[in-house]
């Protein structure tokens, strides 16, 4: 009889904790005018269903609670915005009030100086100093022709194979971007691509750092990568060599005006290869899909190309005109943007309440 009472008054106790600790998000965030929606567990919040079950659980939660709801996800409060008036408005009044917004995990492995962690005057000289990495002349006289070589040899085996495409426009868009940042041809590359992506895979995690978490792990990348570069730019500055690439733009003193520190050129490149990795590979991996589906398009693809090819030498490049004049394909790749929405929202932070229509965002009563 004691032992049974013992293993109710246990049961009983597990579950009051239970329900005390999924209501505790609720209660602590029980603000007055945040939009509906469920809050999870303590420092867990959603972020468990909202990383397995992806777009998913954005579409069930807005089945439940309309356009426009609230959340807790990788650590943080968050409210989420279908609703096109509102998310037309962040985006027309970034700086008043709303700054990029993106998780703790990603800021602290993207590192302190990345230009998703910086504000006001740092972002936009941030993004002066990306900007002028592909200028029109960077894109001509240095992208271009790398990109070229590079597809060359990446394409080179695949006749007769069977080809995992995903893989494959994965390892393009990292190896041809590790090209254009600072032209590695290192033999480690297996070892480069298995850090980058346990760095990625940090960026989207609940940031607790311990042994076992994504975030711990992608944290060690990090610091992989970190002194990699950091060996890298001692190595160029100890050669006095100015190399053409991304790196050798951002440390050339004379030609470049953004004057940046090393820490910033790490963080920099890191953002960079990060920003161009699932977007690029993504998108291309997509084109080839689309192009698959609609073989008509696919024709017109190969004319456009074996036009230009047909007036070159098989060795010769593709050159900056030859790239002007592929007016289908430019169409291709804007149709597969739009179709395939790499990119499925942008996070913003709010520094100060903010008022539309007279009312504040958060207000229910504002959205339809
Ligand atoms: C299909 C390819 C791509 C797509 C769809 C894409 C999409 C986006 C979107 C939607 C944003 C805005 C994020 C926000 O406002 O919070 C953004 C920002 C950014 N992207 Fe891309 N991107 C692509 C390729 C790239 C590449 C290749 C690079 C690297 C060179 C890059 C670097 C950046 C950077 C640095 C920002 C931050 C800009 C700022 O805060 O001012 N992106 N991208």
């Amino acid at each position: 009889m004691a032992f049974f009472l013992v293993v109710f008054v246990v049961t009983f106790g597990l579950c009051i904790l239970s329900t005390a600790l999924f209501r505790w998000n609720d209660i602590v965030y029980s603000k007055k005018g945040l939009p509906p929606g469920t809050m999870g567990w303590p420092i867990f919040g959603e972020t468990t269903q909202f990383l397995k079950q992806g777009p998913s659980f954005m579409k069930n939660q807005r089945a439940r609670y309309g356009n426009f709801f609230k959340s807790h996800l990788l650590g943080s409060l968050t409210i989420v915005s279908m609703d096109p008036e509102l998310n037309g408005y962040i985006l027309t009044n970034e700086s008043k009030g709303l700054v990029p917004g993106y998780p703790q995990s990603m800021l602290d492995i993207l590192g302190k100086c990345n230009i998703a962690a910086v504000h006001g005057a740092s972002h936009k000289h941030m993004r002066g100093a990306i900007l002028s990495l592909i200028s029109s002349s960077m894109i001509r006289d240095q992208m271009l022709p790398k990109i070229d070589e590079f597809m060359r040899s990446h394409l080179s085996n695949w006749e007769d194979n069977v080809i995992d495409i995903q893989e494959k426009t994965k390892q393009m868009a990292f190896l041809s971007s590790l090209k254009q940042i600072a032209g590695f041809a290192s033999s480690s590359i297996a070892e480069i691509m298995l850090g980058f992506s346990k760095l990625v895979l940090g960026t989207i995690s609940l940031p607790i750092n311990l042994p076992t978490t994504n975030y711990h792990c992608g944290f060690q990348a990090r610091k992989y990568f970190v002194s990699l570069l950091r060996k890298l730019i001692e190595d160029r500055r100890a050669s006095k060599e100015i190399q053409q690439d991304m790196l050798g733009f951002m440390m050339n003193e004379e030609a470049n005006r953004y004057k940046l520190t090393d820490e910033e050129i790490i963080d920099q490149i890191i953002t960079i290869l990060y920003s161009g990795y699932e977007t690029v590979s993504t998108t291309s991996m997509m084109a080839v899909k689309y192009l698959h589906d609609h073989p008509t398009a696919l024709e017109e693809l190969r004319k456009e190309h074996l036009a230009i090819r047909e007036k070159k030498r098989p060795e010769d490049p593709i050159d900056y005109n030859d790239y002007k004049a592929m007016r289908f394909t430019r169409a291709v790749i804007l149709e597969t943007s739009r179709l395939a929405t790499v990119v499925n929202g942008v996070l913003r932070k709010t520094t100060q309440d903010m008022e539309l229509n007279g009312k504040s965002v958060w207000d229910k009563s504002r959205v339809r």
